[in-house]
């Protein structure tokens, strides 16, 4: 397939393999089947001048695929997935997701605007979790790629229709990925509604920076900017509480690995297996900051998260159990991968005491979040 490609006119774009070498920035597409319901789904890969590519489908919005480079130039596939379609469609646990129309868990599913009680869909023990039975990992977006001066780009648009999964309003949404040159995953979320909603988009992938497959997460070492997060009930529920993380296992102030702490006593782990938590971010709100650190010491692979959004879920794979194949043949077994998705706090519609989740129409919902990728 071919694109229209402002700026530069010389790239070729064909369907299959970049005809360019690997400085020479790239955006190839495939079709990637049908979905049960008969859309057409493509997949499509953007490459920058560095040589590293992600591959995007524009069913969920889904990282199907991110290669980047180790300590010595080696690129790895660095997120855990899927080969096909309809292993996507029947059996992800949200692998490389767009998340919508809310991230993350509201209890029993309920909330109020304006005196108006909406139900949702309670789709995760009782409660509903990141949106819904057919939340915007499981729709074909409309998709637009674009070669822009920081990289190769995706934009993807979905218009999300009133009543849809039970969210009150029209809203209008588009998730643009870009693919920089200084080897930076950069999505850009943005949404505007007709009506007062709710909305709170984020990013799924499950990442492992020493190559998706190649056993679990637990020697990767975080940073996390911030000593507050939020505790959770039985139910993954969060209470409402903001806790502090001093002196407990969710201290990440200083670069620590995974597993120094996961298995240790304390109630919070206990419940989620692991980190399922969302921390606050530790930055001015609405204001572009790096949330997050994490080095693989043994690819040498590093991955600074930045974002906008005022918290984040860290999230250990810790529902991983092996029995799920991925890509290559790979089975993914307990803490395989983890998952940094930057968004507004769980619950938020039933928590006064958390930053606003509403969209008012005439306003625009933004979120902005950075894989950044390096080495050392
Ligand atoms: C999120 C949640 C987890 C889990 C995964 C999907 O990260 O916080 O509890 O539901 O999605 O399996």
């Amino acid at each position: 397939m071919k694109f229209l490609i402002p700026h530069i006119a010389a790239i070729a774009l064909v369907a299959g393999t970049p005809l360019m070498n690997a400085a020479e920035p790239s955006i190839t597409s495939k079709s990637f089947g049908t979905t049960t319901n008969g859309t057409k789904v493509t997949l499509f890969t953007l490459t920058n001048s560095k040589g590293a590519s992600v591959t995007i489908s524009n069913y969920g919005g889904i990282v199907t695929s991110l290669k980047m480079p180790d300590r010595e130039g080696k690129f790895s596939d660095i997120v855990l997935g899927f080969r096909t379609l309809p292993e996507y469609e029947t059996k992800s646990p949200y692998f490389g997701c767009l998340v919508g129309r809310y991230g993350n868990r509201i209890a029993s599913g309920k909330f109020t605007l304006d005196g108006k009680t909406y139900q949702l869909a309670r789709n995760n023990n009782g409660q509903s979790l990141h949106g819904g039975l057919k939340g915007f990992d499981k729709v074909v977006w409309e998709a637009a790629p674009l070669m822009t001066k920081q990289g190769p780009s995706l934009k993807l648009t979905y218009i999300s229709k009133d009543g849809e999964e039970g969210y009150p309003g029209t809203l209008t949404v588009t998730a643009t990925y870009t693919l920089t040159n200084k080897n930076e995953l950069k999505l850009v979320c943005r949404a505007t509604t007709d009506k007062k909603t709710i909305v709170n988009l984020t990013h799924h992938s499950y990442f492992n920076l020493a190559g998706q497959g190649r056993g679990d997460i637990l020697n990767h070492i975080v940073t996390l900017k911030s000593d507050r997060f939020t505790p959770v009930d039985k139910k993954l529920i969060t209470t409402g509480k903001i806790a502090s993380i001093k002196g407990t296992p969710f201290d990440f102030r200083q670069p620590t690995t995974i597993g120094a702490r996961i298995n240790e006593k304390a109630e919070q782990l206990k419940i989620a297996k692991g980190y399922d938590h969302n921390w606050v971010a530790a930055k001015l709100s609405g204001q572009l900051g790096v949330v997050a650190t994490v080095e693989d010491p043994k690819s040498g692979r590093v991955m600074e998260v930045l974002t906008t959004a005022p918290g984040f879920q860290f999230y250990t794979g810790n529902f991983l159990d092996g029995t799920l194949t991925g890509k290559g043949g790979k089975i993914y077994n307990f803490r395989n991968g983890f998952c940094i998705e930057p968004q507004h706090y769980p619950d938020s519609p039933n928590h006064k005491n958390f930053p606003t989740v509403v969209l008012k129409p005439g306003q625009t919902y933004k979120n902005t979040i950075i894989y950044r990728f390096s080495a050392k």
